[in-house]
C-alpha cells in the first residue's frame, strides 16, 4: 500500500548511520527512513538540520532495508551544520517529494555534474534493470571533484554500460566540460533519451542539445523551496513550482519556460535574480 499524504508530510527524526567524505567539499549521509526508501529516482526530501534550518535534497541512493543517502556539497550555513554531524547525529526528513525520471527504452545518455550526478546515481541503478542501454557523462571541475565515479562505474560495467568523465583541468576523462562530450556523442549515435542534473549552465545546453538533435529530455531542476509541498510559492520557474510539477520537467515543459531557464531564479524574497 502507497503512503498517505500525512505519513509523507510528517516529520521523522532519525539518526545519521554513516558519513563518506567523497570529496573536499561533499560528503554521503546515510540514514534509515522507511518512506525515503520506497522514493523513485529523481524525487527528492525535506531535510530538518536541528536548530538551523530544512533544506531540499535529492536521495543519491535508495537503498532496500530503509536505507538512503543524500550527498550534499557544503555551500552554506544549512549544509554547513550538517557536514558538522557525526555518525548517530540525529536530522529530520519529510518526503520523498515531487515527481521522479520516467525510465526510457533504447539508447540513453545521462549527462550529470557536481552534486546534480546525486539523483543520476539511482536512475542508473534503475536503467541498468531494465532493457535500455546507458551511456553515463560525468563532469567537475578537478578529479578530486567527480563525486560517485566508483559506484557509477559499478553499475555501469555490470550491463557493458560505458562512463565517460570530463574534468575542466584533464585530471580525468576529457578535459573540458560534460556538455562537450555529450556533444560529440550525440554528433555520432542516435539516442532516445537524455536525463540531466547539475549547474542549470549545463542543463541549459543539454536541453539546447537536445533540440539540436532531436532527442527527448528530462531535466531535474533546483529552485529555493519552503514548504515542498506547493504552497508557498517559493520554487517557481514560470508557472511550474519545482516542489510539485518538477523536479523533473520534460523539453516541452522547459520551452514554455525558456525566458526563466538558465537564466533567472528567485531569491528568498520571491524575486527573480540572474542565475
Ligand atoms: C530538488 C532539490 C534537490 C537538491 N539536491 C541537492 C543534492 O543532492 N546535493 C546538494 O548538495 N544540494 C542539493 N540541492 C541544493 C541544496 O538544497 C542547497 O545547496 C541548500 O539548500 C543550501 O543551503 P545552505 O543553508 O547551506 O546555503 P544557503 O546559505 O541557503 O545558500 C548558499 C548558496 O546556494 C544557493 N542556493 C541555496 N539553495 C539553492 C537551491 N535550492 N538552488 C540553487 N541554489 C541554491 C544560495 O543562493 C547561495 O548562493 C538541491 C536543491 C533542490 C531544490
Ligand atoms: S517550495 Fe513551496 S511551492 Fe514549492
Amino acid at each position: 500500500m502507497s503512503a498517505s499524504l500525512t505519513e509523507i508530510n510528517r516529520l521523522r527524526i532519525t539518526r545519521i548511520h554513516e558519513i563518506k567524505r567523497e570529496s573536499p567539499t561533499v560528503k554521503t549521509f546515510t540514514f534509515h527512513d522507511k518512506l525515503c526508501s520506497k522514493a523513485r529516482p529523481g524525487q527528492f526530501i525535506m531535510v530538518w538540520i536541528p536548530r538551523v534550518d530544512e533544506i531540499p535534497m535529492s536521495l543519491s541512493a535508495i537503498g532496500s532495508d530503509w536505507q538512503s543517502s543524500m550527498t550534499v556539497a557544503n555551500v552554506g550555513e544549512a549544509t554547513d551544520a550538517l557536514h558538522q554531524k557525526k555518525a548517530g547525529d540525529l536530522i529530520g526528513v519529510r518526503g520523498p517529494y515531487g515527481n521522479c525520471f520516467t525510465l526510457a527504452k533504447g539508447n540513453t545518455i545521462i549527462v550529470g555534474g557536481g552534486t546534480g550526478l546525486a539523483p543520476l546515481a539511482p536512475l542508473a541503478e534503475e536503467l541498468a534493470e531494465s532493457p535500455a542501454r546507458v551511456t553515463f557523462v560525468a563532469g567537475a571541475k578537478t578529479r578530486n571533484e567527480l563525486l560517485l565515479l566508483d559506484r557509477l562505474t559499478a553499475i555501469l560495467s555490470r550491463i557493458d554500460g560505458t562512463v565517460i568523465t570530463a574534468t575542466e583541468d584533464g585530471s580525468h576523462g576529457i578535459r573540458g566540460l560534460a556538455t562537450d562530450a555529450s556533444q560529440q556523442l550525440l554528433e555520432k549515435k542516435q539516442f532516445d533519451m537524455i536525463y540531466t542534473c547539475g549547474p542549470e549552465a549545463m542543463m541549459y545546453k543539454m536541453f539546447f542539445q537536445a533540440e539540436r538533435y532531436e532527442v527527448p529530455l528530462q531535466a531535474s531542476l533546483e529552485r529555493l523551496m519552503r514548504c515542498a509541498i506547493g504552497i508557498c510559492g517559493s520554487c517557481l520557474i514560470g508557472r511550474f513550482r519545482v516542489c510539485r510539477e518538477g523536479p523533473v520537467f520534460s523539453s516541452k515543459q522547459l520551452r514554455e519556460v525558456k525566458e526563466e531557464f538558465g537564466r533567472y531564479r528567485r531569491d528568498g524574497t520571491g524575486k527573480k535574480c540572474s542565475l
